[in-house]
């Protein structure tokens, strides 16, 4: 159902006052504005508790946009003609009654109409049913949806029926950010448009495979919403095991939304559980203490403002997750994530095997193996380290290791890497749903990470220290050494 996104569209933004619509939404909003492509005739409706009129709304998302948006991108007069489209409205979201308010403001009822819940998902039931009671909505219209679909498989079942009892699957679009972002969509480019690296995409070719999300940042105000997910909700059931199915999904047969979520379903069927017997090999979870961070003491978790003290929530995991099937069978994909570490970096890195026969010095065999390194941040980009000889008449045939580099800002020099929220909002414009999660990989990743919270929780075990600005426990380094390897900035 991919649709001309040059319709003319009336957004319906629910939690517009809210911290996600003011520090991402609105500026990503205004950015398709300064490219021209929000539609003539396209309009907002922010939604709100507050009471507050559309001029306070208006005046107070002005400066938002200063704020957020970029000196050099922001422009006032840009910013004005976007506010126009933005009206405000104060809705008790539980009340029915309120809800004609929304179809009154509707001037033409055939335009296309997305409704954004960026509201607590406890939220998103009550305001699909009184959408409906009060015909708000129809079967066109798209409903876009954050994180966190519940806390485990079973309240995940509870929104996604609820959700489904108004709205067909096609109609959902769910977001993870992290498959907005560019280099995130340039794996499935390097994938599949290349043929050099689908050939060599295998256990007969890749010995293993890391993936790092790492934050500097530590909870910053957010104790109340961390403490009941922790770092394992928060990040691996959706952003980290995003990552791990596109770098794993066999070919899709096209680029259509199903077929690209097809495949990415089979890689989480085929995650192997990690039974409890398993744990002490395969997960390590830590929680931070008190250290530095950009050269600055920090608190611990524990410490934190709001901080329960007695909490044994993590906020750093790594895990050894391998995948039951053909093409991976054999090949672990260590995982990484954690608040407080030294730098914020994403990034995943390949490790292709090494030549079946080795011809060079002894001393630089541990060299011998190819690197595909993917920065999805900071400096969007991918280095291939490759083997070359050392020049010099006196270096005989010494090998060194080194980068065939592409840095996005260098290379694409003209081009702006837009904001992950930029091409979501735009892609909900469109109808197309190839970036968002369809309700059965929601499920099967909790089904996944359910197992190891149950694990934590009997073993009754808690998580490791690591001091703030270290790159987590000890452990973490231990399980990864054990396989007879070396996180990437160790080795
Ligand atoms: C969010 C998590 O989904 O992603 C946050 O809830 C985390 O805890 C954030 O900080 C990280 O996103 P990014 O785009 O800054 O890597």
């Amino acid at each position: 159902m991919v649709k001309n996104a040059n319709a003319p569209c009336d957004l319906m933004l629910f939690g517009a006052l809210g911290d996600l619509a003011q520090r991402k939404l609105f500026p990503a909003l205004y950015q398709l504005e300064r490219a021209g492509l929000l539609a003539q005739g396209s309009r907002i409706l922010a939604i709100a508790r507050t009471k507050a009129t559309t001029a306070d709304v208006r005046e107070q998302l002005f400066e938002k946009l200063r704020y957020h948006v970029k000196d050099r991108e922001f422009d006032a007069g840009v910013a004005n003609v976007f506010l126009q489209r933005v009206d405000y409205l104060l809705l008790d979201f539980t009340d029915p009654e309120g809800y004609g308010a929304l179809r009154e403001w509707r001037d033409e009822p055939n335009n296309e109409l997305i409704v954004y819940m960026a509201t607590p998902p406890s939220m998103y039931g009550v305001i699909a049913r009184n959408m409906k009671a009060t015909s708000c909505c129809n079967e066109k219209t798209r409903v876009v949806v954050e994180k966190p679909i519940g806390h485990d498989l079973e309240s995940s079942r509870v929104i996604n029926d609820e959700l489904g009892e108004v709205y067909h699957e096609n109609q959902l679009f769910r977001i993870d950010h992290y498959l907005g972002k560019e280099t995130v969509q340039n794996l499935i480019a390097l994938r599949f448009a290349n043929n050099l690296f689908a050939s060599q995409w295998d256990q007969n070719h890749i010995s293993h495979v890391e993936i790092t999300v790492a934050e500097s940042v530590g909870i910053e105000g957010r104790w109340g919403y961390f403490d009941q997910a922790g770092q394992i909700r928060d990040m691996i059931q959706n952003h980290l095991l995003q990552l791990l199915c596109l770098i794993a999904m066999d070919p899709p047969a096209d680029l259509s939304a199903d077929s690209i979520r097809d495949e990415k379903v089979k890689v989480l069927k085929a995650l192997k559980r990690i039974a409890p017997d398993m744990m002490d090999r395969y997960v390590v979870r830590g929680q931070y203490t008190a250290g530095t961070s950009n050269g600055k003491p920090v608190p611990g978790y524990l410490e934190e403002d709001d901080a329960n003290k007695g909490s044994a929530t993590e906020t750093f995991v790594a895990l050894k997750a391998e995948i039951d099937n053909w093409r991976w069978s054999g090949v672990p994909f260590y995982i990484r994530t954690g608040k407080r570490l030294p730098e914020k970096l994403s990034q995943i890195i390949i490790h292709f095997k090494p030549a079946p026969h080795y011809i060079f010095d002894p001393d630089q065999k541990h060299l011998a193996n190819n690197k595909l390194i993917i920065r999805l941040q900071p400096d969007e980009g991918m280095a291939l380290k490759i083997l070359t000889k050392d020049q010099g008449l006196d270096k005989g045939m010494r090998l060194r290791q080194g980068p065939l580099e592409l840095t996005f800002s260098e290379t694409f020099e003209a081009e702006r890497i837009p904001d992950a929220y930029e091409r979501l909002l735009w892609e909900v414009m469109k109808g197309n749903q190839y970036l968002f999660v369809r309700r059965d990989e929601v499920e099967y990743a909790w089904r996944w990470v359910d197992e190891i919270i149950a694990n934590w929780r009997d073993s009754g075990e808690p998580p490791k220290r690591y001091a703030a600005g270290t790159w987590g426990p000890v452990a973490s380094i231990a399980m990864i050494t054990r396989d007879g390897r070396s996180w990437y900035e160790d080795a």
